[in-house]
């Protein structure tokens, strides 16, 4: 299988990012990871692309005057390096439509919940609020809604009755880990098809 290029953008601790290192390491992902891009100069992500010899981009969000001129920088950054896939993980802010649309089923994301349930930021937080029994992770292609793309795999995981945010999070994080990097694959297999709103996998 050729390998696809493929590229990051995280804003933080970067977990998913080093599952995505390791499993292309092992071979599980046919693809090269082009760049990590980070809003965030602090980002533990950075040091994982350094110790994987995967160049980085910071773009400091704090830097720009406003979010029109970070995105534009962002979108610049991202037809440079214009990879097959690019990947959020852990990318803590909402993409804007003309990045959306010019990367439309090339773009990624993995959110902590099982969507459409509990959108947005504190996802665990909001599943342990509401009292559901089942929460879990989902992988997604990114549109120009709030975690609303079409859905290419989920997993789930138990809640427990003495369950806080962290708890569950460590429980679904543990899943995320896999559920990104199958995600990936199967698109660097070309197994994926978006139709309407579903995601037919070959
Ligand atoms: C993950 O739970 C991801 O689903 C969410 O933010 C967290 C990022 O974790 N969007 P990490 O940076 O990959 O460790």
């Amino acid at each position: 299988m050729k390998t696809k290029q493929i590229a990051v953008i995280a804003s933080g601790r970067g977990s998913n990012f080093q599952a995505i290192i390791d499993a292309i390491h092992t071979g599980t992902v046919p693809a090269t990871c082009a760049a990590l891009i980070t809003d965030n100069p602090n980002a533990y992500a950075i040091e994982r692309a350094k110790g994987a010899q995967i160049p980085v981009i910071v773009l400091d969000y704090a830097s720009f005057a406003s979010k029109t001129e970070y995105e534009h920088a962002l979108l610049a950054a991202m037809h440079r390096v214009n990879p097959a896939l690019f990947v959020l993980a852990g990318y803590m802010r909402i993409v804007g439509k003309e990045i959306v649309d010019a990367f439309s089923g090339r773009m990624i994301n993995i959110h902590p919940a099982l969507l459409p349930a509990f959108t947005g930021l504190h996802a665990q937080r909001q599943a342990i609020q509401y009292g559901v029994k089942v929460a879990g992770c989902t992988v997604h292609f990114v549109d120009d809604s709030l975690d609303g793309g079409p859905v290419i795999c989920q997993r789930c995981v138990p809640v427990l009755d003495d369950d806080d945010e962290d708890a569950l999070a460590e429980r679904i994080l543990a899943h995320e880990h896999q559920c990104l990097p199958d995600a990936i694959r199967l698109f660097c297999e070309d197994r994926l098809t978006i139709d309407g709103r579903k995601v037919r996998i070959r």
